[in-house]
């Protein structure tokens, strides 16, 4: 018969192994500890929603409405979608739950796969992860620099190297309209010089053309008007205060008056943090305020703002932390008859909070502590016919080179072997 072909993983979805694993739980930890001393609690939400709470809440002319969802009929023929993000979760949870009645000025973190349907490339995947909050009920800017105080300090908490805030005004429903028409007009007049991409954009999405790449696209942009300049007085006068308040609090920030999101639901403060050294997609998170969100899902006329941290890329823009796991030990039974003794040694060390691993007789020993070392052990305990007629294990110390006889009693509380344990940790090697 002809050997079966391997399956692999979908394109643009990856498998995370345990060291890479550890990194993110240390990312998470941390975010989901930082954000607490601000008020915020976890908030666990389905990865499955209904296709139309993001075609709402997202903007119809996104890209990821567009072209980059993972939209299905369910049995019935509902139309479902694998989260692309979770905002418009979070809101119609906080509707759905009754928490905006409950609870209207409600601070919320959460974690997760996101799904997208990008073109992958280094830092971009089609199932990635976050790290974000929302705060809801609070229009006033002390909230927004509140909230990038935090997102600041978070990265400081994990070392995120050469990382820049980036913040701009996208202005409300009063004065957005009129800048849009007027970058509508800038670019008619200037049709000749833009791409395809671009001349869609201008049908469906003027303010996209600040985002393109295409070099030619980008001279010509370098003149259009710019949203800061079109901001009616209340905007300006938000926007103001967010700056005056991060500059008081000692929160850097540079000022872009081209940043654009690729979400709709954005007004006032929108922002991205981005790192050196992550090539292309240096876009590390990114958010902002959302004022007329949760009324355009049918809820009250609530505030909102949030940011998103893409997880693979906050690994990549941090150090990975110092190896700091439990000491390894692995406990070889020499012959079949140790393996029950090696089994309850093995239960009494784990509840001594060290991490076991007990390998099956049948190898030489030479192979076993082989296979030790490979697992970063530190300590091999052998249990061979002398150990077990002396009921007194013998323990190698993988490092050092040198062997303890009856270093350990078989039968030991799990206080007395962690005892033991540390004792030969820090004792003098050898006998
Ligand atoms: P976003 O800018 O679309 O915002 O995503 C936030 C972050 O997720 C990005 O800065 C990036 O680090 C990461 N990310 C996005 N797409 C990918 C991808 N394909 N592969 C890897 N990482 C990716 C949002 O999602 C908003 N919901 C943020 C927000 C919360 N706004 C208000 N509240």
């Amino acid at each position: 018969m002809a050997k079966p072909t391997p399956i692999t993983a979908v394109k643009g979805f990856r498998d995370v192994l345990p060291e890479e694993s550890a990194r993110w739980r240390a990312l998470e930890d941390a975010a989901l500890r930082v954000f607490g001393r601000y008020g915020y609690g976890e908030i666990r939400v389905p990865v499955v929603e209904r296709t139309e709470l993001f075609a709402r809440s997202l903007g119809e002319t996104t890209d990821i409405v567009e072209k980059e969802m993972y939209s299905f009929a369910d049995r019935d023929g509902t139309g479902l979608t694998l989260r692309p993000e979770a905002t418009a979760s979070v809101v119609r949870a906080y509707l759905d739950t009754g928490l905006a009645n409950r609870d209207p000025q409600t601070r919320l973190a959460y974690r997760g796969p996101m799904f997208r349907r990008e073109r992958p490339q280094k830092g971009r995947y089609r199932q990635f992860h976050q790290i974000g909050v929302e705060l809801f009920g609070r229009d006033d800017a002390l909230a927004d620099a509140e909230l990038l105080m935090m997102l600041m300090e978070y990265l400081a908490v994990v070392g995120a190297r050469d990382t820049r805030l980036e913040l701009n005004s996208l202005g409300d429903a009063t004065c957005r309209p009129v800048y849009r028409e007027r970058l509508r007009a800038f670019g008619e007049a200037h049709r000749a010089a833009l791409c395809g991409d671009c001349l869609r954009r201008l049908e469906r999405n003027p303010l996209r053309l600040l985002d393109c790449k295409v070099p030619g696209c980008r001279a010509v942009l370098a003149e259009a008007p710019l949203m800061r300049d079109s901001l009616c007085a209340a905007c300006a006068e938000h926007f103001a205060a967010v700056r005056a308040l991060l500059r008081a609090a000692g929160v850097a920030f540079t000022e872009a008056p081209r940043l654009v999101r690729g979400l709709d639901y954005y007004c006032r403060t929108a922002f991205e943090v981005v790192a050196g050294g992550l090539g292309a997609q240096n876009a590390v998170g990114g958010g902002g305020r959302y004022d007329g969100l949760v009324a355009a899902l049918g809820g009250p006329d609530v505030a909102g703002i949030g940011f998103a941290l893409g997880v693979e890329r906050l690994a990549m823009a941090t150090a990975p932390a110092a190896a700091a796991g439990p000491t390894v030990v692995t406990v070889l039974p020499l012959e079949e008859r140790a393996v029950e003794a090696a089994f309850r040694l093995a239960a009494g060390l784990r509840a001594a909070d060290l991490a076991v691993v007990v390998e099956a007789p049948g190898r030489s020993l030479k192979a076993l502590l082989r296979t030790a070392d490979r697992r970063g052990a530190r300590l091999a305990v052998l249990l061979g016919a002398d150990e077990l007629a002396a009921g007194r294990a013998t323990v190698r110390d993988l490092v050092a080179h040198a062997d303890r006889k009856g270093a350990l009693p078989l039968d030991g509380t799990p206080a007395a072997l962690a005892a033991s344990v540390r004792a030969l940790l820090a004792g003098p090697a050898g006998t």
